[in-house]
């Protein structure tokens, strides 16, 4: 069970409406944390905040799109006056899924805006708090695509591989400062997000964890950073972490086109958001 007096007295959840970040913000809540909630959509951010009050704690709401340049600024006036203990980064997502040249470089800029900018935007806000505070706890989730470059996800590897890079800086510079940081690392999960993209949960050797035990593992390891690979994903990541990076990129890549031929899908390469490679692939 976390400590509220070292993590709390509010967490805040950006993307805490559902899957992983309602898991999150309900073990929370369980715990005596106050928690404000950031998403887009209404009725699941009230779904879940009402979930959590009836543990007693106090909840807020916040509808912001976090890809948007003034999400920051947003988050931080709605909770100017609270101390924010814990921060959770939850929300992230390959919302461009092209190959590079194909693809929009607006819309590439947004994956970025949502994956890396506002999650510095929050950390430089709160974790300053947290470090003056001497106390405190910093969560990004991270993806298996973090460790390897594949196709339509040129960009959303990139960020993912950014943000076990800033973790670990992060955890280094701000451990003796009494403030801990991990970078949660997610293999297939079976969130909402997922499931109406149509992700195949059901493709043969795909690990598939469900939102609640992430949730729960991450609490859990929030103090051991810097980074902690959700159990059963151990192999992908050393796998994916051969030096040799030609074998381990074509590796991966011939082993999904096989997957996603024995399913009757062809890759066509350039695609949309909900394109054969998104359907399959884990992310
Ligand atoms: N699920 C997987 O298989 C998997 C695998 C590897 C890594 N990950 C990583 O794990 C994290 C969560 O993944 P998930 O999306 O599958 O699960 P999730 O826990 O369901 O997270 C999505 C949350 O983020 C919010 N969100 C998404 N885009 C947002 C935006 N632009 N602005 C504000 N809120 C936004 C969603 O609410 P709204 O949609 O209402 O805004 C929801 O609350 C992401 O960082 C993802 O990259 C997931």
């Amino acid at each position: 069970m976390i400590d509220a007096a070292r993590y709390g007295p509010w967490a805040l959840i950006a993307g805490g409406s559902e899957g992983v970040g309602a898991e999150f913000a309900q073990l929370l809540a369980q715990a005596g944390l106050n928690l404000v909630l950031v998403a887009r959509t209404t009725d699941a951010l009230q779904r879940t905040a009402d979930q959590c009050r009836t543990h007693g704690a106090d909840v807020r709401t916040l509808e912001a799109d976090l890809s948007a340049t003034d999400a920051c600024a947003r988050i931080a006036a709605a909770s100017a006056d609270l101390e924010i203990g814990l921060l959770i980064l939850v929300a992230g997502a390959n919302t461009h899924s092209y190959q590079f040249l194909d693809g929009d470089l607006a819309e590439f800029q947004q994956v970025i805006d949502l994956n890396v900018s506002t999650p510095l935007a929050l950390v430089h806000h709160y974790g300053q708090a947290m470090r003056s505070r001497r106390r405190g706890g910093i969560v990004l989730l991270g993806s298996l695509a973090g460790y390897l470059g594949s196709a339509r996800h040129t960009v959303y590897g990139g960020v993912k591989a950014f943000t076990r890079i800033f973790a670990e800086g992060l955890w280094l510079e701000l451990r003796e400062h009494g403030v801990d940081v991990l970078e949660l690392v997610l293999g297939v999960t079976r969130t909402p997000a997922m499931e109406r993209v149509g992700l195949n949960f059901d493709a043969p050797g795909v690990i598939v964890a469900e939102p609640a035990d992430v949730a729960r593992e991450g609490l859990e390891w929030l103090g051991r950073g810097p980074v902690h690979v959700v159990s059963g994903n151990e192999q992908i990541v050393s796998t994916r972490s051969d030096p040799d990076r030609g074998k381990a990129v074509l590796g991966a890549h011939r082993a999904m086109q096989r997957l996603l031929q024995r399913k009757g899908i062809t890759d066509d390469g350039g695609g949309s958001d909900r394109g054969a490679g998104a359907a399959a692939a884990p992310s």
